[in-house]
């Protein structure tokens, strides 16, 4: 089935695996994880996710890794090899990222501008209450800084798999997590005396956010846990909008699944747990339990500023690093982004990687500056089938995330459930064209998951996004 070309490849297990964590660790991981937790009763969200991630994330992850290693296609040709029928899901998986890219590489260009703001020592004006909306509804500077990071994607994702994406995982993936384990440790250990006389420290916001905390819990109230972690989980393993297809595209058949799956699962659940662990004792210790209320850019680009100001001398100083991490975070998941359009293009138009590197660069900066217009001269607000209220960014977020990828989730668990058969994945995990692996782990879970849980859950998901239950 596999085609021998000149798509390029992951000089190993390592590289992918760090590939992959890279797309895996992201925004999501930083901003929405620790504050679901914060709001889902600590302990009980963390328990909640594990359990999710061991049963269901493993399941997805599996499944596309080893489609796109089967077919050695990316998304939008990939389905088809599986089965002519099923080809459609191929098309709509690889919209996902053509929508996903433009807004993704807008908020990473408010990362990069808070970053510069923060080197250049001015983190002390990002506490205004306007600065933020005051630079996102600005008509140029969003939009530069918009520019600066994609063009930083499209050099890396422009080099090619190995000497481009690897690369730069193999360097940026290690330091985050330096980063994050150094902050951690200073977040732990802050203390604070508000205007009231009141001292929090670090200690107590982390028993905030570790300590199941189940006042009030009622079975309804757990339900709606149960669908923040999965939907977390869906959107934190990047899965559902083909991007692990392409990445498993690129995987030799050498390399051992199981091994790297775990690894990967492994690696994005450790990082959403310490970026909780760092930024939920900072705001408790400085803001109290009302500070962990904010979300998504709220926490990011309001709150934290406040938090970093409240820290005195070391604040700039954590606030500079702090955004430096997030940059690499948000770099890695947009790189992957590319790579899956760039990868289609390949592989359905025989386009030279150049060639289509460049096609996406221009087609996600002209849509990237349509989003900055969102907030400016193309600004409403939209009430959301979901209930929230949003602009253009969060309609393409919402039609991405909550609209389009439970469709394809869905879709690819039943195209292996039903159609090809599970067996085909594990096959693939195993025996790969003549390697032998060890026995895939939890094989008997991976079947009834695929054929059954996940698709049943996905649908429970999809329904929450379209504000039907
Ligand atoms: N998985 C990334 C995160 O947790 C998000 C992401 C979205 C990555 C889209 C790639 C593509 O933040």
């Amino acid at each position: 089935m596999k085609e021998k070309n000149n798509r390029g490849g992951f000089t190993g297990s390592i590289g992918f695996v760090l590939a992959a964590a890279g797309s895996a660790v992201g925004l999501g991981n930083i901003w929405r994880f620790p504050y679901l937790a914060a709001k889902d009763g600590g302990g009980i969200f963390l328990l909640v996710y594990i359990i999710l991630a061991l049963t269901f994330g493993f399941t997805l992850l599996t499944t596309e890794i080893a489609i796109g290693r089967k077919t050695g296609q990316s998304p939008l040709t990939a389905y088809g090899r599986l089965s002519e029928k099923w080809k459609f899901l191929g098309v709509i998986a690889s919209i996902v990222p053509v929508v996903i890219i433009p807004y993704y590489c807008v908020i990473g260009g408010w990362v990069l501008k808070y970053l510069i703001t923060y080197l250049t020592m001015q983190g002390g004006a990002a506490t205004g209450d306007d600065y933020f909306t005051g630079f996102i509804s600005s008509e140029i500077s969003p939009v530069i800084f918009m520019l600066l990071f994609i063009i930083a994607v499209f050099a890396i994702v422009y080099k090619g798999v190995d000497k481009g994406i690897e690369a730069c995982s193999r360097i940026l993936m290690p330091i985050l997590f330096v980063i994050i384990l150094i902050i951690v440790a200073f977040s732990l250990t802050l203390s604070y005396t508000d205007a009231e006389g009141v001292t929090r420290t670090g200690l107590q916001g982390l028993k905030a956010y570790i300590v199941p905390d189940f006042e009030g819990m009622t079975f309804k109230s757990f339900m709606g846990v149960v669908i923040d972690a999965m939907g977390q989980l869906f959107y934190s393993l990047s899965v559902a909008m083909g991007i692990m297809i392409t990445y498993g595209s690129y995987v030799k058949k050498e390399t051992d699944l199981n091994k790297s799956i775990n690894q990967i699962e492994i690696f994005d659940t450790l990082v959403a747990f310490f970026a909780g662990m760092m930024i939920i004792p900072a705001v408790f210790t400085f803001m109290g339990r009302e500070g962990m209320s904010a979300s998504g850019p709220s926490l990011m680009f309001i709150s934290l500023p406040k938090v970093f100001d409240s820290m005195g001398k070391m604040g700039g100083v954590v606030g500079a690093i702090f955004f430096l991490l997030v940059l690499f975070a948000a770099l890695t998941s947009a790189v992957s982004i590319m790579e899956a359009i760039v990868s289609c293009l390949m592989d359905k138009f025989k386009l030279a990687r150049k060639k289509a590197c460049l096609a996406v660069l221009a087609l996600s900066s002209i849509v990237g500056i349509i989003v900055c217009m969102g907030y400016n001269k193309l600004y409403f607000e939209l009430t959301l089938p979901n209930g929230t209220v949003g602009q253009l960014l969060d309609v393409f977020d919402y039609f991405s995330n909550q609209f389009l990828m439970p469709i394809v989730a869905i879709g690819t668990c039943i195209l292996v459930g039903w159609v090809i058969k599970p067996k085909t994945i594990i096959e693939e995990v195993e025996n790969p064209d003549g390697v032998h692996h060890g026995k895939m782990g939890r094989k008997g879970l991976y079947t009834v998951m695929v054929k059954y849980i996940a698709p049943i859950m996905l649908f429970v998901l999809f329904l929450t996004a379209l504000g039907i239950l």
